[in-house]
């Protein structure tokens, strides 16, 4: 039987340059390097320039992106930007980077899921191509957090960073089987009786300022494996695969203790996780296509690899996917 299956031809990221230590943060707060490793195997993050937009690291990203599939942007018929963290209120910061990339067709829209929102949008890229919506679709996972963080919080401000990270799906042709290329599950979900464990204080009709990131760790950390594990069985079980298949797990890039805690309960070994949260922290919608992007470049993620996302985020907001690439 064929089937119209949504193919993943490009990858793209963007980092700031102005790189964070855990020694400069212990300056910053009362922290030390040790605590920070220990808890959650950050080293280092990224911070945005002043001046230097969300859209700005997402078009760096979506241009490498492009290059990358071989694409422009006049090429693509929508354009999806995840983020919490916006230029602006409005307009979305996706018809920012529409009219950059010199696409005047199709749409551009924000997503908004949080940490999640990389995974929401490939759901829905991957509606619009099967659905034959769209068949070229951007996708943008960009995140300036150093601008919602509350600096003289210790338990938040250590570990975030700012980031950018891309995919270009393309429709093409399957058999409907798992040896198919392309999104072969998506499974979201979210509970927003969660919503006080992890917030913004601040907002355009509450406040009206931005306001800052609050967080119950431990609270979060508690729902964190659960979640994930019962996002990704959803998918695992919608194609009758099991976690031996699974070649690469790209999870979201929060705290390596999550990632570990998460990849043993699914029985995926330790050599199979992409890991980035060291180097980048924790990009929120960025994380995924970041880590996706590093291990791609690299080497360790080929063609024909079958690759398992996932993310948990405020909301709480979760889902999983699965992509053969
Ligand atoms: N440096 C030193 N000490 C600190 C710091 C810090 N940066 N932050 C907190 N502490 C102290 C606390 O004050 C507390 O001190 P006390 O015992 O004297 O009261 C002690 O460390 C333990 O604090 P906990 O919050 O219980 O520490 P925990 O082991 O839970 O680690 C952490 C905290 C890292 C935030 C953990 O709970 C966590 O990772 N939670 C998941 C949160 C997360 O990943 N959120 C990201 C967004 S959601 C997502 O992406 C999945």
């Amino acid at each position: 039987m064929s089937v119209i299956r949504s193919i993943l031809t490009g990858v793209g990221s963007y980092l700031p340059d102005r790189i964070l230590t855990n020694a400069e943060m212990a300056e910053l707060v009362d922290t030390s390097d040790e605590w920070i490793q220990a808890r959650t195997g950050i080293k280092q993050r990224h911070i945005a320039a002043q001046g230097e937009l969300t859209s700005d690291l997402a078009l760096a990203a979506a241009r490498e992106a492009l290059t990358d599939a071989g694409l422009e942007g006049r090429d693509l018929d929508l354009i999806i930007v995840a983020t919490a963290t916006p230029d602006q209120t409005f307009p979305a910061t996706a018809t920012k980077v529409q009219a950059a990339l010199g696409m005047t067709t199709g749409a551009a829209f924000d997503l908004q899921a949080v940490c999640s929102g990389f995974i929401f949008a490939l759901a829905t890229a991957n509606s619009f191509i099967r659905t034959q919506q769209a068949k070229r679709v951007l996708l943008i996972g960009a995140e300036t957090f150093s601008r919602i963080l509350d600096w003289e919080d210790r338990s938040t401000c250590v570990l975030f960073g700012d980031g950018a990270g891309a995919m270009v799906f393309e429709a093409g042709e399957g058999e409907g089987s798992n040896e198919d290329k392309g999104i072969l599950a998506t499974h979201l979900r979210s509970d927003g009786r969660q919503h006080d464990l992890l917030y913004v204080d601040g907002g355009p009709s509450s406040t009206q300022t931005t306001g800052h990131l609050r967080m119950n760790g431990p609270g979060v950390f508690r729902h964190a494996i659960t979640n994930i594990t019962e996002a990704v069985n959803s998918s695992l079980d919608e194609t009758g695969l099991n976690a031996a298949d699974i070649d690469w797990f790209v999870p979201h890039q929060a705290n390596q203790r999550i990632l570990d805690g998460t990849a043993k309960k699914l029985g995926i070994s330790t050599d199979r996780i992409i890991s980035t949260v060291g180097l980048h922290g924790n990009t929120s919608a960025a994380s995924v296509p970041l880590a996706y992007a590093v291990a791609r470049a690299d080497g360790r993620i080929k063609d024909g690899d079958l690759v398992l996302m996932e993310a948990m985020g405020g909301g709480f907001t979760w889902g999983s996917a699965l992509v053969r690439v």
